[in-house]
């Protein structure tokens, strides 16, 4: 059976502004799907449209076979919105996560100790008592997480769900999503984040800034489809100038550079040769290459940097002390590569 069935799913919002366009998917139950798109391709939108709070503006959506939205059904739906803010509103954590399970009909002690356990899974047993709207944005989307969890829903939507963790706490909650998956569980992930995709779903879609879906297929194809997610602005070609050459690749994964003209379009052997020439004319090959490449480095140091530390979390997370202070330092240390990078371009 499916979850979701969607037939040229188009929505509008007042005023006339689309968010969705012809959109057809079937979702499985037990599926994890991520959707993916750029800022405004309607990601949010689709959500709560497979949430019932927002209804087609046209198109077919059949939620576990039909097309009602009953409480019931509702019920078995669970959404972690993208600003969390907008679904906490208890005065403590702890009430704030007794709240479902209390609407659900369990008892006070009951919904004390499921709230409790999911505080306990969470990581944010010190928060009980504290007020939801007192928390830092990474904390809020920790507890806001704990109210979908503490109804037990079938299906979950999380609407960037990483967005405003760090590093080690994103780690954790793919983790989490991972084992909602085993669970049977079906998930749809909402984001822009292509490190994850793979870790949490074995399906994923596009959706173009057209706010049509682009592709849908095999997560580890998806990844790999460069062209379509250059299109939905998923990754960027950073372009910039080196002595009349632009030098070009896109931002994921393995670097893969061309050579373009500053014009844009791709340049020819022949124009690349006398190009070369006059590169050349100027300084001696070795040091146009390095002139190139040193340039790059420093580009880059600081991103992976950012990378550095992000693994350096990642193995913190997996108990991995030595070599997570180990890949900190080497963090803390680029520092001094920039230093020296500049030194190197001075000397050529
Ligand atoms: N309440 C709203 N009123 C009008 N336009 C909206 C509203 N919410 C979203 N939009 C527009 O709909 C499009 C899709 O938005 P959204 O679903 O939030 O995208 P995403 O979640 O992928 O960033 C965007 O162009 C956005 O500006
Ligand atoms: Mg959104």
């Amino acid at each position: 059976m499916n979850a979701f069935e969607l037939e040229g799913i188009s929505y509008e919002y007042q005023g006339g502004q689309k968010a969705l366009d012809a959109v057809d998917l079937k979702v499985p139950l037990g599926e994890s799907l991520t959707v993916l798109g750029t800022n405004g391709s309607g990601k949010s939108t689709l959500l709560y449209l497979l949430q019932g709070l927002l209804a087609p503006s046209a198109g077919s959506l059949r939620v576990f076979g039909d097309k009602t939205f009953t409480p019931s059904k509702r019920a078995r739906i669970g959404m972690l919105f993208q600003n969390s803010q907008a679904q906490l509103f208890s005065l403590t954590v702890l009430d704030e996560l007794m709240f479902g399970p209390l609407q659900h009909g369990l008892g006070q002690k009951e919904a004390r100790g499921r709230a409790e356990d999911i505080m306990e899974l969470l990581g944010i047993t010190a928060l009980a008592g504290r007020s939801p709207w007192q928390l830092s944005g990474g904390e809020m989307k920790k507890v806001a997480l704990g109210t979908c969890l503490s109804t037990n829903p079938d299906v979950y939507l999380l609407d960037e769900p990483t967005s405003g963790l760090d590093p080690r706490s994103q780690v954790e909650l793919v983790e989490l999503v991972v084992r909602l998956k085993e669970a049977g569980k079906t998930i749809i992930t909402a984001t822009h984040d292509l490190h994850m995709i793979e870790d949490i779903s074995e399906r994923s879609i596009v959706i173009g800034e057209d706010h049509r879906v682009l592709a849908d297929g095999p997560s580890a194809g998806i990844i790999k489809m460069n062209d379509v997610l250059l299109e939905a602005n998923l990754i960027h070609e950073h372009a910039h100038r080196h002595e009349g050459f632009r030098h070009v690749h896109s931002h994921f994964g393995v670097h893969e550079h061309a050579w373009e003209d500053a014009g844009g379009g791709k340049i020819t052997e022949a124009e690349l040769k006398t190009g070369k020439e006059f590169f050349l004319h100027q300084m001696s090959e070795l040091t146009a290459k390095l002139k190139v490449l040193i340039e790059h480095w420093q580009e880059h140091n600081a991103e992976h940097a950012r990378t550095y530390l992000e693994w350096a979390g990642k193995a913190g997370a997996e108990g991995r002390a030595e070599l997570a202070e180990t890949l900190s330092e080497i963090a803390r240390e680029s520092g001094r590569l920039d230093e020296l990078f500049r030194k190197a371009a001075s000397q050529l």
